[in-house]
């Protein structure tokens, strides 16, 4: 059976592909729709990332033999999970082994944010440097303040731990209350709204759909408080990126730290005029040990697929 990666993904997972199957890898570039078409006919398995579409018309023109579409990542707002279950192929994701690796990003995004560290870098590298001054790059404490998460998953919830070690106090707002969280960590659960208001540095970790597009937007960027500061590492098109640029320009809220982008790896105009902001590439989950693990668990559902057993990662 042939298994076709349509980039190059950690090696361990396609070693472990190989001993079974015969395995294609593409090049580093991202195929477009037309490309992927053309690329995909005849595989049993493909192992897709979160820049490959994968619609009805790639489902089709892979061909009936198709048992399997295995994302290397997380998310899959890149998947038409209705016309996959049409036709019968598993689609599956790499929860878990990558919570910590996000969880630790959002946390360096919010420091960083917090603290200025890259403008603090870019002044040192300027030369600015010239001697101590007690009002110099004045930045926020985490201590005694309060994180609102947004979206109670995995990351979510280590997000929130980590931070009772920064002793900050936790508020937070998702579709279900978990009242065993709310027990552990002294968390308070509220609409969302409430959240807003309250927080000193909000996080976001919701998956992307259509009841979260945008769910931060104009109207809920106001509720926020001036010295708070915004930190994205979900999907980009959670927050209307045009609407927080406003906020950030007109100083409405402090300061964010993006991971996703709305248009990525477009940025809209003005985002990177802004010193308030730390921007990355959608790196949250890129350590070598999570990628790592994320290459395994890809291979694992492509193997339990292929040799006819339930892959343990299915997305519904
Ligand atoms: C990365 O964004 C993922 O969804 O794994
Ligand atoms: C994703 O892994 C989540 O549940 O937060």
């Amino acid at each position: 059976m042939k298994v076709f990666v349509t980039r190059p993904i950690p090696e361990n997972g396609i070693n472990i592909l190989r001993q079974k199957f015969e395995v294609v890898v593409g090049n580093s570039d991202v195929l477009t729709h037309e490309e992927l078409k053309e690329r995909v006919k005849g595989f049993d398995a493909l192992v897709t990332l979160l820049t490959d579409k994968i619609d009805n018309e790639i489902l089709e023109a892979a061909g009936p033999q198709l048992k399997i579409v295995a994302n290397y990542a997380v998310g899959f707002d890149n998947f038409d999970v209705a016309a996959a279950k049409s036709k019968n192929v598993y689609l599956t994701n790499t929860p878990g082994v990558l919570t910590e690796a996000v969880a630790e990003h959002a946390f360096a995004l919010i420091l960083a944010v917090g603290r200025r560290v890259v403008e603090s870098d870019k002044y040192v590298r300027d030369g600015q440097y010239k001697q101590w001054e007690p009002m110099l790059l004045l930045g926020k404490q985490l201590w005694q303040k309060t994180i609102g998460i947004v979206g109670l998953g995995r990351i979510g919830s280590y997000v929130a731990q980590i931070s009772t070690g920064f002793r900050m106090k936790i508020v937070y707002y998702d579709v279900k209350r978990n009242a065993e969280f709310e027990t552990s960590y002294a968390a308070k659960y509220m609409e969302l709204d409430e959240v807003l208001k309250q927080a000193d540095f909000v996080s976001i970790h919701v998956p992307l759909m259509d009841s979260t597009k945008h769910l931060i937007g104009e109207d809920q960027l106001k509720l926020m408080k001036k010295e708070a500061i915004l930190i994205n590492t979900s999907r980009g098109p959670v927050i209307d990126e045009k609407a927080l640029i406003k906020a950030l320009q007109e100083k409405n809220i402090a300061g964010a730290g993006l991971d996703v982008f709305e248009f990525e790896p477009t940025l809209t105009a003005g985002l990177i005029d802004l010193d308030n902001v730390v921007l990355t590439p959608h790196t949250a989950s890129a350590t070598q040990e999570a990628r790592e693990a994320m290459s395994e668990i890809v291979a694992k559902n492509v193997i339990e697929a292929l040799e006819g057993r339930q892959p343990p990662n299915i997305v519904t």
